[in-house]
């Protein structure tokens, strides 16, 4: 595992912006697997200033997205089909039909999971990808469990989830309380993944997941078993 220390939330997007255009030039039909929250969006406005600079091509390049809100459709403002599209796929050039997010208005929830891992492996895995953490160590919506799940799934949010992002909504009632998530499996079978945490108040639970045990009361700390982890982590 690479662990990188940064001083500054700029400084962190830029250096985890460069991995993955690195990985993008090195090969434009990469399948990237692309996350939320608050901590990716100064990378994606990173990716977004190379593509208008000429420097970055991602016309091949296939993105698979780690979760989404059970009951949210992609016109939802809080959906993450949304905040992919108004945060990078409307602003760099994506094929539209390259790019995916679960969908979480699906009638029939457990056919789209499984179709979603269909597609992973369809598509040969993913070649490099991205994550934060939650502050309960969940990634994707991989929530603390007493087991880890290695398939796409429908996971209750737990009240601890849905009061941290309630932030993005104008009310906590208005946060789904169910969300469809990939599993371990297709993010441990990754050839790369970078983690990114921003600020101090991620700093204990990233350090339990990195060298404490590995337990799925702590989903992160399954990283430990992968062998191509960079950490990028902003002590701002
Ligand atoms: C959500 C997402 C996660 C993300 C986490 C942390 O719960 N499902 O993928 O890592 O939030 O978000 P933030 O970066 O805003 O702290």
């Amino acid at each position: 595992m690479k662990f990188i220390t940064t001083n500054s939330y700029e400084r962190l997007s830029e250096l985890a912006a460069e991995y993955i255009a690195a990985q993008v030039i090195l090969k434009p039909e990469s399948v990237l697997g692309l996350a939320t929250g608050s901590s990716p969006v100064g990378i994606y406005k990173c990716l977004t200033e190379k593509f208008r600079k000429g420097n970055l091509d991602f016309s091949k390049t296939v993105s698979i997205n780690l979760d989404e809100y059970v009951g949210l459709d992609g016109s939802h403002e809080q959906s993450y089909r949304y905040f992919m599209q108004e945060n990078l796929f409307d602003h760099v050039f994506f094929k539209p039909e390259n790019t995916f997010v679960p969908n979480g208005c699906a009638e029939d929830l457990a056919a789209e999971c499984r179709e979603y891992d269909a597609r992973v492996r369809r598509f040969g895995g993913i070649d490099l990808q991205l994550l934060g953490i939650g502050f309960d160590g969940h990634i994707g919506f991989n929530e603390p469990d007493d087991h880890f799940t290695a398939e796409t799934h429908v996971v209750d949010l737990l009240p601890s989830t849905i009061e941290a992002n309630s932030r993005f909504f104008s009310s906590i009632d208005e946060v789904p309380k169910q969300a469809i998530t990939m599993g371990m499996g297709s993010i441990m079978n990754a050839r790369k993944i970078l983690l990114i945490a921003n600020g101090q108040k991620k700093k204990e639970v990233l350090m339990e997941a990195m060298n404490g045990n590995i337990t799925p009361r702590l989903p992160a700390s399954i990283l430990q078993l992968h062998r191509d982890v960079t950490v990028i982590f902003s002590e701002e």
